[in-house]
């Protein structure tokens, strides 16, 4: 294998344009070694922008390319699960975009695929590339002690649109792009869920570890839906997530972690801003709080490091792996009915899709 990582990405949509083709040009130790999209007028105008060294119409052609080493997965959630056991099954590394899929049954599938293949499989919550979330992370391991209680919100503004098309690069649209048979905002309950809510369940797992059980309350008043969940862990740690779509005020996003050896607070940034958490933590052994600052906030672009780190070094994952997006999946879904049943639901009861 080379020093830097050939990577190709599948799809070129609004993902790719505003955060993968940037981080795979930028990393350190990879590189945009190609892409693929079945929308010729969008994938030529990408491959005219970034300069990659192959282009592909098709993803069966990318994926017997012998120089390619991994894929990125940007496409839309249905086609997660397949495209990630034909790379995996082609012997390629993965990073797949969050959620990692749409059914229990469809992960636990790619599960097993991982394990047989022996390759990296990784998937896209950048979030794990915040630095104030990874020193909370370091100080909740080597400092802190027992979570005893964690607190995380998660809540999306009706000014988003306003904040990301300023900051992001003018995304391109094909009318040739494969989208799945069913569009994914036709039901948005589920469609926040997915898109958002597996943000918030793996930034509460990322701290305070598994979940084993979830009481939500969801309202939808106003044309918000805002879901209300108390959550179980299996280390004893009481657990509230707010999901929140959307709120008529500022991107609201941060956690609150109460321990036995200090606490944490953390105010999130909308992504696209590219800014480091403000995440204070609070040490009782010397009755003061420090922030790092995480000058480099480019967080899709430090999780492609990290991924590409693992396979050129033979290292451990530091991103969320395959049992990360399965767990995640499973809070989803006992999420949604929990919401629906009116009762307490554990995760390893349930099954299905969202
Ligand atoms: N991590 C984040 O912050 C973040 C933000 C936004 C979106 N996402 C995730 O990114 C994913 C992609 O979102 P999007 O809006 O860019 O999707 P999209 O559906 O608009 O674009 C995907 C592109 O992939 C192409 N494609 C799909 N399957 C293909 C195939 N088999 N062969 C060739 N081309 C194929 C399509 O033609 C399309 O152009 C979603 O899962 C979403 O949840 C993550």
């Amino acid at each position: 294998m080379t020093a830097k990582l050939n990577v190709g990405v599948l799809g070129c949509g609004p993902i790719a344009q505003a955060g993968h083709f940037e981080s795979c040009t930028k990393a350190s130790n990879a590189r945009l070694y190609a892409i693929c999209d079945i929308a010729d007028d969008l994938r030529q105008r990408m491959a005219a922008t970034h300069a990659p060294e192959k282009s592909y119409p098709s993803y069966d052609e990318m994926l017997a390319d012998p120089a390619l080493d991994a894929v990125i997965i940007a496409t839309s959630d249905a086609f997660h699960v397949p495209a990630s056991i034909k790379a995996l099954e082609a012997g390629k590394h993965v990073l797949c975009e969050k959620p990692v899929g749409v059914s229990l049954e469809e992960v636990l599938e790619l599960e097993r695929a991982v394990h047989r293949s022996g390759k990296r499989f990784q998937v896209g919550h950048m979030k794990r590339y915040d630095a104030g979330l990874q020193e909370a992370r370091r100080f909740i391991a080597e400092e802190m002690g027992e979570v005893v209680a964690l607190k995380a919100w998660y809540c999306d503004s009706t000014h988003r649109y306003a904040m990301t098309d300023a900051v992001q690069p003018l995304i391109v649209k094909s009318k040739n792009a494969l989208k799945p048979k069913e569009d994914p905002k036709a039901d948005l309950t589920r469609y926040y869920m997915l898109a958002h809510g597996c943000h918030l369940v793996d930034t509460a797992r990322y701290f305070a570890g598994d979940i084993v059980a979830v009481t939500a309350h969801l309202s939808r008043d106003k044309g918000m839906h805002c879901w209300f969940v108390d959550v179980e862990f299996a280390s004893g740690a009481l657990g509230h997530l707010d999901l929140t779509v959307a709120v008529r005020m500022d991107w609201h996003e941060g956690f609150q972690i109460y321990g036995q050896n200090g606490s944490i607070t953390g105010k999130t940034y909308n992504p696209w801003y590219y800014k480091t958490s403000d995440v204070d933590i609070f040490r009782e052994r010397d009755g003061a709080s420090y922030r790092v600052l995480g000058a480099d906030g480019h967080f899709y672009r430090r999780q492609l490091e990290g991924f590409a780190h693992a396979i050129l070094n033979d290292a451990p994952l530091t991103g969320a792996g395959i049992a990360d997006g399965v767990a995640s999946v499973r809070a989803m879904l006992a999420i949604a009915r929990s919401a629906a049943e009116g009762r307490k639901v554990r995760l390893d009861e349930v099954s299905g899709a969202l």
